[in-house]
């Protein structure tokens, strides 16, 4: 689908990922609609990239309902915002679990069960959800976080099917570690010696192929990692016990504490 001159939403994109997808959508030419909680952050990416901004609270139902009052007419969606509710179950809270579920999972479902029936209706349309390798490798301190992404991509794929030959198309992208801006950055987590990342750009590149060629599924990770999900998927048990002897439960550890102000 066309990108340029697409109306596109984009949620988080206050945050390390968003920014980046915000400024590479403005260079090809979308309209944007940038969305988060951080109204300073927004204005200011506005002020750089244009595109109108709705702050919103997606752990908030009601303000899920303005946010799609006010942004109208949509022709791309990217439901990009997330809280990571990383950390041991005994360590959250439930305020914790229910903002992790409302952002990463309803909110997602909630803007395509809104936006979806205009695409259908104009024959054209893209919604993009931003999932995880922690979608398909669940992991020790990401009970939560797995949680939403494992559900979020049995949602998109299922969403897939039942949009295919309507117009309008259904990408979930889903990113290992990526360096220089986002949660994992911010956390300053070191990972075990070749855990590699991948950078913002990389992601978005697959943000726009997916749309432009009607990706269905697209994992951005190196290699190993890419490797590492797939046996996660098939046999979760011997991944977890690689994981362990790779110092999964420190890496856990760490996460717990770098991400604690985004719960
Ligand atoms: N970074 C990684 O290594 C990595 C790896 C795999 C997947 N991902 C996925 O990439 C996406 C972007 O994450 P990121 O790395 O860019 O993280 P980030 O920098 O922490 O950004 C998260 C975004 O979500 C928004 N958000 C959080 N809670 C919200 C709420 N209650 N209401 C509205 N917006 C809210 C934040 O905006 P405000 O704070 O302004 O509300 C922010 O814009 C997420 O879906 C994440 O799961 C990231």
């Amino acid at each position: 689908m066309q990108i340029s001159g697409a109306s596109t939403l984009i949620t988080g994109a206050s945050g390390g990922l968003g920014g980046v997808l915000a400024r590479r959508f403005a260079s090809e030419g979308a309209k944007l609609i940038l969305t988060g909680r951080r109204r300073d952050i927004l204005d200011a990416l506005a002020a750089e990239i244009g595109g109108e901004v709705i702050a919103a609270d997606l752990g908030d139902p009601e303000e899920v309902d303005r946010l799609l009052c006010a942004a109208g007419s949509v022709d791309i969606l990217i439901a990009n915002a997330a809280a990571p509710g990383s950390g041991r179950l005994a360590t959250l809270e439930p305020v914790h679990i229910d903002r992790a579920i409302d952002v990463n999972l309803r909110a997602p479902i909630i803007l395509s069960q809104a936006l979806a029936p205009q695409m259908v209706e104009r024959g054209s349309g893209q919604i993009v959800f931003i999932g995880s390798l922690s979608g398909k490798a669940a992991t020790a301190g990401s009970s939560v976080y797995n949680a939403t992404k494992f559900g979020l991509r049995g949602f998109a794929l299922a969403l897939r099917a039942e949009l295919a030959r309507s117009g309008v198309g259904v990408a979930l992208i889903e990113p290992g570690f990526i360096g220089a801006a986002g949660m994992y950055a911010d956390s300053r987590v070191k990972l075990p010696p070749g855990v590699g990342i991948v950078s913002p750009e990389r992601v978005a590149d697959a943000v726009v192929g997916a749309i432009r060629h009607n990706r269905g599924e697209v994992t951005v990770a190196p290699l190993a990692l890419r490797a590492g999900a797939s046996i996660a998927l098939l046999a979760p048990e011997l991944a977890a016990r690689g994981t362990r002897a790779l110092g999964g439960d420190r890496v856990a550890r760490c996460f717990e504490e770098g991400q604690t102000d985004k719960r």
